[in-house]
């Protein structure tokens, strides 16, 4: 394995050395959580858990993240970059990685987290595991078992809302589980002014989800009809079924920015196919991600957040269909409470792919702020990234006004723009 000591702060430290065989690194945005997983992941190829010798070596590990660009170009890239000089060859097609010593490494993303069933490891490191759904954790822990021996896993994340994370680590208490937690201001490589314009982000409860690493648990949300059992599908649908492409843009840069490309069916059912989500991406790169998505999807129309006319200039540049999206927010957060609605043939108006999983995790996070009079009139302005990009898409795909009794082929879409 590679000889160069492990460089680690304290938190990382004390998640590496931890023995246990269910081990989580809860922590703020940049705390190092990627950073301390793929190091337990460097260690466990060679063998070694809480510093002892403990799997037989050659041994198989898998690394997952929540969508397959996640596991590209994050936690891979993370890995290798730690441990090149241990990585004997990366199989590209293959996503797996062959150690100097023999074992094997797979990456994988959990979108289709069916087919991880078929696999046999000693252990596994889940990146950014509050984003997987909770089918994620049972299957995978019924997959540790190489060599007939139980094997060990690692999450490591951000926490979004109390979700089944919470209650295997944090609400039944157990000797095999064992969780460490980080704020993101105690890991001392990160970048200064990037801690600060995160701290000048936040504020409550975010600040506390997204900076301290707490679970917190949101409530007065606003689209409580939201249920990931029967909204979230998993495979990708036939892409003729699908009478036009549309995609909705919210703005971001220290926030996250967002791109949802929505296809609209025969019965004007929508369902998001790709979520882009991601912080720092400048107006240049947003633009030619976009240019992807449109080659990949044939997007007729972008529905972008109007506080920007400079960027929907950008996109038009480059020949994209770009408008400004209609911000009325309570009707338009009306309009995607009736496409939630399950409709008479069982699916509900609007479906989402397991490979959205920022979009997903925010439904548990969109909440009424409370004004002076105690009233909830208006949303607070925090985690609604993707949620304001559904809205343009969705108002923006089929028009304000619609359907009412939630009955097929009901929706009256004015195809306002
Ligand atoms: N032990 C370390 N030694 C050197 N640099 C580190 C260490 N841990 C983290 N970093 C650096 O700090 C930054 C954040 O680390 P990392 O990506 O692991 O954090 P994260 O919590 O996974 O972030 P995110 O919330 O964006 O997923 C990276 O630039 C990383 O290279
Ligand atoms: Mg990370």
């Amino acid at each position: 394995m590679d000889k160069r000591p492990l460089q680690l702060h304290k938190k990382q430290l004390e998640f590496v050395l931890s023995n246990n065989r269910f081990t989580s690194f809860i922590g703020g945005i940049g705390s190092g959580k990627s950073h301390a997983g793929c190091a337990k992941a460097g260690l466990a190829s060679g063998g070694i858990i809480g510093g002892q010798q403990v799997i037989p070596v050659p041994n198989l590990g898998v690394i997952t993240a929540p969508t397959y660009a996640n596991v590209r170009d994050v936690t891979l890239r993370t890995f290798q970059e730690m441990f090149a000089p241990a990585i004997r060859k990366f199989h590209k097609a293959e996503m797996r990685a062959e150690m100097i010593n023999g074992s094997e490494i797979l990456f994988r993303s959990v979108e289709n987290y069916e087919v991880l069933r078929g696999i046999n490891v000693s252990w596994w490191f889940g990146d950014e595991a509050a984003l997987y759904h909770e089918d994620v954790w049972k299957i995978m822990i019924g997959r540790l078992r190489q060599f007939g021996r139980s094997g060990y896993a690692w999450l490591t994340t951000t926490p979004k809302g109390r979700n089944w994370l919470w209650r295997e680590f944090v609400a039944k208490q157990r000797d095999a589980y064992r969780m460490i937690k980080a704020r993101t201001t105690q890991n001392p490589y990160l970048d200064r002014d990037y801690v600060e314009s995160l701290i000048e982000a936040y504020s409550g409860d975010f600040a506390a989800q997204e900076l301290d690493g707490d679970f917190i648990s949101f409530e007065g949300l606003i689209y409580p009809e939201f249920d990931y059992g029967t909204h979230v599908f998993q495979e990708m649908p036939e892409r003729r079924r699908f009478k036009r492409v549309v995609a909705g843009v919210d703005w971001g840069f220290v926030n996250p920015g967002v791109v949802l490309v929505v296809g609209v069916d025969g019965d004007d059912n929508l369902w998001v196919l790709h979520e882009e989500y991601a912080r720092k991406r400048r107006i240049e790169e947003w633009t030619a991600v976009a240019a992807d998505l449109h080659q990949t999807y044939k997007i007729s129309e972008f529905f972008c957040d109007p506080s920007d006319p400079d960027n929907i200039k950008h996109f038009k540049q480059a020949g994209l269909n770009a408008k400004q999206a209609n911000n009325s927010v309570l009707a338009g957060i009306q309009r995607v409470r009736q496409q939630l609605v399950v409709r008479e043939n069982g699916r509900p108006g609007l479906n989402f792919r397991n490979g959205s999983p920022n979009l997903i995790a925010e439904f548990s996070e969109y909440q009424w702020a409370s004004n002076r009079d105690g009233l909830r009139d208006e949303p607070r302005k925090a985690q609604d990234h993707a949620m304001d990009a559904l809205r343009y898409a969705v108002v923006g795909a089929l028009g304000m006004t619609g359907v009412q009794r939630g009955g097929i082929g009901a929706s009256t879409g004015s195809y306002i723009g």
